[in-house]
Formats: structure tokens, sequence, C-alpha cells
């Protein structure tokens, strides 16, 4: 038996203004809720923590880390780095809808297989999420729990694996920033919970 728990980054200074891309802190709410996880889990063995390489995700281990000295391995995967939007980097969605209504038409219309210029798509960042799922699993060999703290559409693509969606729906796939995704995986089956923290 394996537990995935699939948790997204809590509020960042972007979230806050809707912007995409960058590099950005969570913000003071963002902080507390990344406390409220760490306190959730009290508990819960967490042999393996992994995150992306981004600021938001490292600021969301920091507690849990912090309060599991010794005992939590964490490992940062750019694989699991958010989509990366290109020349739409910084800009807030209603900024790419003024300035490049083309690209804002575009991606409305078919977004799984939209691909920022300069960027990334839905489709394009599959092969490497999946790659770090793979890592993951790997190093983390029988170990029953492990976490994975991602983006929103990084942890859209690790879901899809497991909800058996249609391409075309998973961008718009739900992913909260005060709950997170048990899965528990058997040989025979998976089952998964929205659970909030
Ligand atoms: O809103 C935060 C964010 O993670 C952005 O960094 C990213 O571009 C976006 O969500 C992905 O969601 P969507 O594909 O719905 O724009």
């Amino acid at each position: 038996i394996k537990n995935l728990f699939l948790v997204r980054h809590a509020e960042s200074e972007y979230n806050v203004r809707d912007m995409v891309g960058g590099n950005s802190n969570l913000t003071d709410k963002g902080r507390k809720q990344a406390w409220a996880l760490s306190r959730h889990f009290i508990g819960t063995p967490l042999p393996y923590i992994f995150t992306s390489s981004l600021t938001r995700t490292l600021e969301m281990a920091e507690p849990l880390l912090e309060t599991r000295k010794g005992q939590t391995t964490h490992h940062a995967f750019p694989e699991f780095d958010e989509i990366d939007v290109g020349e739409c980097d910084g800009m807030s969605y209603a900024e790419i809808e003024r300035t490049r209504p083309d690209l804002f038409a575009a991606r409305t219309r078919n977004k799984y297989n939209f691909v920022y210029p300069g960027g990334e798509g839905y489709a394009t960042m599959a092969g490497r999420v999946y790659r770090g799922v793979k890592k993951a699993l790997y190093l983390s060999g029988n170990s029953e729990h492990i976490m994975i703290i991602g983006h929103q559409a990084v942890n859209r693509m690790i879901l899809s694996d497991f909800l058996f969606r249609r391409a075309e729906d998973v961008p718009y796939i739900f992913i909260p920033q005060d709950k997170y995704f048990h899965i528990v995986s058997t040989q025979t089956k998976k089952l998964f919970e929205l659970r909030k923290f």
C-alpha cells in the first residue's frame, strides 16, 4: 500500500494578484496555512516529502520539515515546477486578455493543447511531471507514505492519472489551497479523497 498526499502550496503573493509565472513567496496567510498543514500531519509518518524547486512549495514544506528534523527526507524536483508560461511570465490573466487577446482566445478554445509562446502547455509538460512522479516513487522505495507539494497545473497532471479524466478536462480539475488529495494505491485499486487540513 502506498499513501500519496498530494498538496498544493498555499496562498502566494502572485495568487493574490491573479498573476502567473514568477517565483513569489507565500503570503502571511499562506504561511499560516503551511503551519496548519504541518499540524494536521502530526502523528503521520512522512519519510519523504517532494516539492518543486520554487520558493512557494519550499515554504509550504518548511514547517513540516522543521517539526520533523531528521525524520523526513526532502527532495526538490524541477520536474514539479509550475507550468512555464513563457512570454506571459509576471502577467495577470486580465493583462494577458488585454494585451494578448489572440493567446487568451486560443487558450480558452483548447486549454490542454495550448502552449505558451516560449513556454509550456499541459500537453507538453506531462512528460516531465510523470518523470518526477516516477523518480519520487523510486526514491521512496517501500515507504508507505509520501507527500508531493506541487502547483495547480502540476497537481492536475498528477491527479489526472488517478481520475481517468479526458485530457481536455484536466486543465479544469479543482485544486484548492486548503485541502489535499489523499490517494491510497494498492496493487488492485486506487482510492482517493479530498481532505481539509
Ligand atoms: O494561479 C497559479 C498558477 O499556479 C499559475 O502559476 C499557473 O500559470 C496557473 O496556476 C495554472 O492554472 P491555469 O492553467 O488554470 O491557468
